[in-house]
């Protein structure tokens, strides 16, 4: 049987990720793992804190902590917040663990005897009156390329170029805001993944099937030219690099993070006897989830780390990027504050409504902007409307004419022959979406199997049936009734807590059909005989609210959204 072993990237530490950092990543992957459990597969879902770097640091001065303690309560946080959007992953590690620094070091170690990590003198520059050096985004100043006075060190958020802080003008710390910084020779330890192109290239090349976004990216980088990359820093918070002459020098953090993937597997593993960590690494199937920026770091750097240790770790199997979610057309931005971070998400709606919204909406084609209105329209129509109106008139009509018990009513006929074989359709689809891990495509066609549903009770129309034959009317919410259960089945990926609620309204036996059902072959699940006639029901609280015009007004005002949009 293949086991599937599934990451989201890494958040970083500093800060609440905003919806953007949920649908590019996490809630992806989350969906695809929890279909592969629904279908009975072996599962094995990953994510950490990636914690190190200048961000971490830089953060936790800010807050007046403790680095080490500004990371404990950040990934805290971060871990409460992923459990009310109903994160499934069986391990939420964290990069700084001592799992994730001895693999790190293993990688160090075994890098270096294969030759594929060098010395080399470079350029760094050091601000005498914080008595450092400022490696990375202790450096701001003004970008050489396009004249953005903000830039840093490492990177131009303005043109997103990458840069060196040697290259910054008018550079000054941003510790100490000082501008007297001095250019001194500092020795670092480069990865040597230019040797490693033929072979990246060969496995991109070899990647059938793969989303055009993951292999343009990486065949663009490769195009370019591969240049080794600088994998240590002049910092304390970070993996240590032992070797003599690097007291006071950590890993880059791209180089542990990556790691961290294999690292918090082991995590998972040391929580409970006879989790065997290192044989996910050897033999499954591997899915990474990521948005656009890190796919250069998950296709080429990572491999190429791997390939190079000549070790038997796994390699993905296949790499899901994704483009961008902008609010209203405009970047969201986690230093502005700019859009709608998880934490406010929440405290407004329950997770499902964002979480369908979200899936329905991926930015997988090409970028997909959010607005409070398409928002309201979509969950009004497709949540209320579609799903939770049909399931509250199944209901409440059955227990008004024929009690608190499922009726029995006729045997199904021809209606109920068509809807199975309608059915059976699109959950293949649905399935054929999930499988091959295209999330739009997949909630279109939940939102179908919800619309059959809504059809055939049209077409029924049981508040007529009831006026001259109440057997068929009985057999149309006997029917019904499945429904539910069955919608309850498959939308358990998008929409968990709803799922839950719709199977749990009966009363089963342990002999029913629909007792502790699993997601099944589309035409067995297409079937529609979970529930039996005789069995006790409830129904349940309204499933999605309507959002009003004054919802959106309110938080149009409380997020900020441009005029006229
Ligand atoms: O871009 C980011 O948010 C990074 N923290 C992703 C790291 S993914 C992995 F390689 F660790
Ligand atoms: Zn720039």
């Amino acid at each position: 049987m293949t086991r599937y072993l599934i990451t989201s990237a890494l958040p970083y530490i500093n800060g609440i990720k905003h919806l953007g950092n949920l649908v590019g990543s996490m809630l992806p992957a989350d969906v695809y793992a929890r279909y592969l459990r629904q279908r009975g597969e072996e599962v094995l879902y990953i994510c950490a804190t990636d914690e190190h770097g200048t961000p971490a640091e830089l953060a936790a001065a800010a807050a007046g902590l403790p680095v080490a303690e500004y990371c404990r309560q950040q990934h805290e946080l971060q871990a409460k917040i992923y459990e009310g959007f109903e994160l499934s992953f069986d391990h939420f590690g964290r990069s700084s663990s001592p799992e994730n620094r001895e693999l790190t070091q293993h990688f160090g170690r075994t890098l270096t005897a294969a030759d594929l990590i060098e010395e080399r003198v470079i350029k760094q520059v050091y601000s005498p009156a914080d008595g450092r050096f400022l490696p990375d985004r202790y450096v701001v100043g003004t970008c050489p390329y396009c004249g953005y006075d903000a830039a840093r060190g490492d990177q131009c958020e303005n043109c997103t170029r990458l840069l060196d802080p040697v290259q910054l003008i008018d550079p000054r710390s941003a510790v100490s805001g000082s501008r007297d910084l001095e250019v001194r020779d500092s020795k670092h330890l480069y990865f040597r993944q230019s040797r490693l192109a033929p072979r990246i290239r060969e496995w991109i090349e070899s990647r059938a099937g793969w989303p055009t976004l993951t292999t343009s990216i990486a065949l663009k980088w490769l195009n370019e030219g591969l240049e080794d990359r600088g994998i240590t820093r002049d910092l304390e918070w970070g993996v240590p690099v032992e070797r003599e002459g690097y007291e006071g020098k950590v890993y880059y953090v791209w180089f542990d993070a990556p790691i961290e993937y294999i690292g918090a597997t082991k995590e998972w593993a040391d929580q409970a006897p006879g989790r065997d960590w290192r044989s996910w690494w050897e033999d499954s199937h591997y899915t990474q989830f990521m948005a656009k920026d890190n796919v250069p770091f998950h296709s080429i750097m990572f491999p190429a780390m791997i390939m190079g240790t000549g070790e038997s770790w796994k390699l993905a199997d296949f790499i899901k990027g994704f483009n961008w979610l902008t609010y209203y057309g405009g970047k969201f931005s986690t230093s502005r504050g700019y859009g709608i971070f998880m934490d406010a998400a929440l405290e407004i709606l329950p997770p499902d409504y964002w979480r369908y919204f979200l899936i329905a909406n991926a930015p997988e084609s090409d970028d997909s902007s959010f607005s409070w209105e398409l928002f309201a329209t979509q969950v009004n129509k497709d949540l209320a409307d579609t799903l939770g109106n049909f399931v509250n008139r199944v209901l409440t009509f059955s227990r008004k004419r024929f009690g608190d018990t499922v009726p029995e009513g006729n045997p199904a006929g021809e209606p109920e022959r068509k809807l199975a074989e309608e059915l059976t359709k699109i959950l293949a689809d649905y399935e054929a979406a999930l499988e091959g891990k295209h999330f739009r495509r997949a909630a279109q066609h939940l939102k179908a199997a919800w619309s059959a549903g809504n059809s055939y009770l049209e077409l029924k129309a049981p508040w007529m049936e009831i006026k001259e034959n109440p057997e068929a009317a009985a057999l149309t919410l006997r029917t019904g009734m499945n429904l539910i259960h069955l919608f309850g089945l498959i939308s358990e990926p998008l929409i968990p807590a709803t799922a839950r609620t719709m199977q749990s309204l009966w009363d089963l036996e342990e002999s029913d059909p629909g007792y502790g059902a699993r997601w099944a072959e589309p035409e067995r699940i297409a079937q529609l005989d979970w529930i039996p006639a005789g069995r006790g029901f409830r129904v349940p609280e309204v499933l999605f609210r309507k959002l009003t015009d004054d919802d959106v007004a309110t938080w149009r005002e409380r997020f900020g959204a441009p005029e006229n949009a």
